[in-house]
């Protein structure tokens, strides 16, 4: 556990010095864990790094993530989760990276984009979307930070383990529902009703978008209920200069579901990055 304020940064595989880095960003409520499939079958040159979001895996909570850069611990805020993305790696002296981030990672890098733009070499948005809540998910957000909280234990978000999956793989693939499960029962009441708060007060991004020239890839599950496929075609749509890939029979979770043609968007995504930079 870092005691600084600093997020535990988990290097998934070194690279060559000096190539430009990949740093992805995870969804809720799980952990950096959810990517490990894709930096798997990326090429062995690139350095891939992965932080754990404020709260989960071994980070630290998301007051103390507000203090250290600088915010009021009293109020749970994505641009908390970008600030300390970003002050972690820059302490880590990353001064450049393409970043990319699934569903509330995806979250946590418009932010980033927004308010470290200069970090961002190239941007990946994987099974999320631009959009704020409606008052509807808002009220639904709060109602289950007080539920995990009150319970003292996240089973309120326990149906996550299949929700997130498409239809197919809820039925095709126990292992991932079992990895899903496993996943969701190591993080902490706390850190799922801080994420919970943050994310229902996000603003809509979605003019962000148009704005961001550099390089961008949308991912989706064609199957993904939670940001679906016009959603992605949408973000799609109003970026520069990006690439959509949807991807056949996965859900929500397509970094697990179905890592290759993740992992594919993702080191085109590199190459571009890179030939834009020089
Ligand atoms: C996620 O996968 O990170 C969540 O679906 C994000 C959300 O609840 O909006």
């Amino acid at each position: 556990m870092t005691t600084d304020g600093m997020l535990a940064l988990h290097t998934l595989r070194r690279g060559v010095p000096g190539s430009l880095p990949l740093v992805v960003l995870h969804g809720f409520p799980v952990d950096h864990r959810m990517w490990l499939d894709v930096t798997d079958l990326l090429p062995g040159e690139r350095t891939v790094l992965a932080p754990d979001l404020p709260g989960f895996g071994t980070s630290p909570s998301g007051p103390d993530v507000a203090v250290a850069v600088g915010a009021d611990p009293a109020v749970a805020s994505v641009d908390v989760m970008a600030d300390g993305v970003a002050a972690t790696l820059r302490a880590a002296g990353v001064e450049r990276a393409v970043v990319a981030g699934l569903s509330m990672g995806g979250y946590v890098a418009l932010s980033m984009v927004e308010r470290h733009r200069d970090l961002v070499a190239g941007l990946g948005l994987v099974d999320t979307k631009a959009t704020a809540d409606d008052d509807d998910a808002r009220a639904r957000r709060l109602a289950i930070a007080r539920q995990v909280l009150a319970d003292k234990r996240v089973e309120a978000v326990y149906g996550m383990r299949t929700s997130v999956l498409g239809p197919t793989n809820r039925v095709a693939r126990p292992d991932l529902v079992e990895r899903m499960s496993e996943w969701i029962r190591d993080q902490g009441p706390s850190a799922v009703a801080w994420a919970q708060e943050a994310m229902a007060a996000r603003p809509d991004r979605t003019e962000l978008l148009a704005t961001y020239d550099g390089p961008s890839l949308v991912v989706v599950g064609e199957e993904d209920e939670i940001a679906p496929v016009d959603v992605a075609r949408g973000m799609s749509y109003k970026l520069p200069d990006s690439d959509l890939v949807i991807v056949p029979r996965a859900g929500h979770m397509t970094s697990i579901e179905s890592p290759q043609p993740v992992a594919s968007g993702l080191s085109r995504l590199l190459r571009r990055a890179e030939a834009a930079g020089s």
